[in-house]
């Protein structure tokens, strides 16, 4: 059966803007996190505390996390590669952090500039030291479903990175169809190996919808016991070092399903609409979203 509460992580502010090639200015970005605050999203991805040079648009992250206003009962983490990215984020007021791994070698390299093993020896040491300050860790993993260098990845090599993380003590491990390739065939293939390791109940999807089968894939994962979903208002998204990779589930359209599904969010549609209303406009982008589409359209 389904789950009766659904916890959506909103990845707009990171995934979302990671990607967009002209830089938002940090006020348009904390306006975006304030107005996200005020929707009942009780999760909201803020930014990466990654060097500029890697990701140009995620460089004004203190900024961004001084400025926001922490609303009660909204929690927001943000993506730490490194012990040198914790400090930054624990300086900059942050109380929840992610580290990000991936299930390919090509896509370690590319993405975090090591080996999966290698990658493990840094997170040990955020987790650790995220730990004595009492900081939750996520655990993402990405290239669950498929790689943009090596194709198709086994459910072994994502079972064996996920517990891997999971052990380390990473309280959530989120897993990522990056480029958006899965279908739910492989979705329910993967989950079936991860959940030998993993209770479900520590488990998130994070799916791109570069095939048009995140929502499908999310169903697919719902129906086995997940309910955690990570999405991105108005569908956008995309990583930087995923070429050909399209945006997150549309957090509207994610939104839609489960209400029609009867599963509470706590998040209210119209506000999330807004929400991405005021983010396209910004961008000057049109929503990728399909509810929007068509509510405005209405
Ligand atoms: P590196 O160049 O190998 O790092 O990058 P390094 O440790 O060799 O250090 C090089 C320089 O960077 C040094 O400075 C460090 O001090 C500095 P220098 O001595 O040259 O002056 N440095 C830092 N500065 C600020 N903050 C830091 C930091 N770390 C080092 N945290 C690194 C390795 C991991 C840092 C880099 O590869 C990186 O930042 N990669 C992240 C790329 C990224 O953000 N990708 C997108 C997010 S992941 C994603 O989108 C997937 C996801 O959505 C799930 C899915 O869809 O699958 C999560
Ligand atoms: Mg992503």
């Amino acid at each position: 059966g389904l789950p009766e509460y659904v916890k959506i992580v909103e990845v707009g502010p990171r995934d979302g803007l990671q990607n967009e090639k002209v830089i938002v200015p940090t006020d348009v970005k904390i306006e975006f996190i304030n107005q996200l605050s005020q929707t009942g999203l009780s999760v909201i991805e803020v930014t990466s505390f990654v060097p500029s040079k890697w990701v140009p648009q995620m460089a004004d992250h203190t900024e961004v996390m001084k400025g926001i206003h922490q609303y009660p009962g909204v929690r927001y983490p943000v993506l730490t590669p490194n012990l040198q990215g914790l400090n930054r984020a624990v300086a900059a007021g942050a109380t929840e952090v992610s580290v990000f791994g991936a299930a390919s070698e090509s896509f370690s390299k590319k993405n975090i500039n090591c080996s999966i093993e290698e990658s493990m020896e840094k997170f040990e040491e955020v987790i650790k030291s995220a730990r004595h300050m009492n900081i939750p860790v996520r655990g993402y993993v990405s290239c669950v479903l498929g790689c943009p260098y090596e194709g198709s990845i086994t459910p072994q090599k994502v079972t064996e990175v996920s517990k891997r993380l999971y052990g380390m003590g990473c309280y959530e491990i989120s897993l990522g169809d990056t480029t958006g390739v899965g279908t739910p065939g492989s979705m329910k293939r993967m989950l079936e190996s991860v959940i030998k390791e993993i209770p479900p109940s520590a488990l998130a999807v994070h799916c791109h919808d570069t095939y048009g089968q995140a929502l499908a894939n999310i169903l697919t994962a719902l129906q086995m016991g997940i309910n955690v979903v990570d999405s991105a208002v108005s569908g956008l998204g995309g990583c930087p070092y995923a070429k050909g990779a399209s945006g997150n589930v549309a957090t509207e359209d994610l939104v839609y399903m489960l209400n029609g599904l009867g599963l509470n969010t706590g998040v209210n549609l119209y506000k999330v609409m807004e929400a991405g209303n005021f983010i396209c406009k910004a961008v000057n982008k049109t929503t990728n979203s399909k509810v929007a589409q068509a509510s405005f359209n209405a």
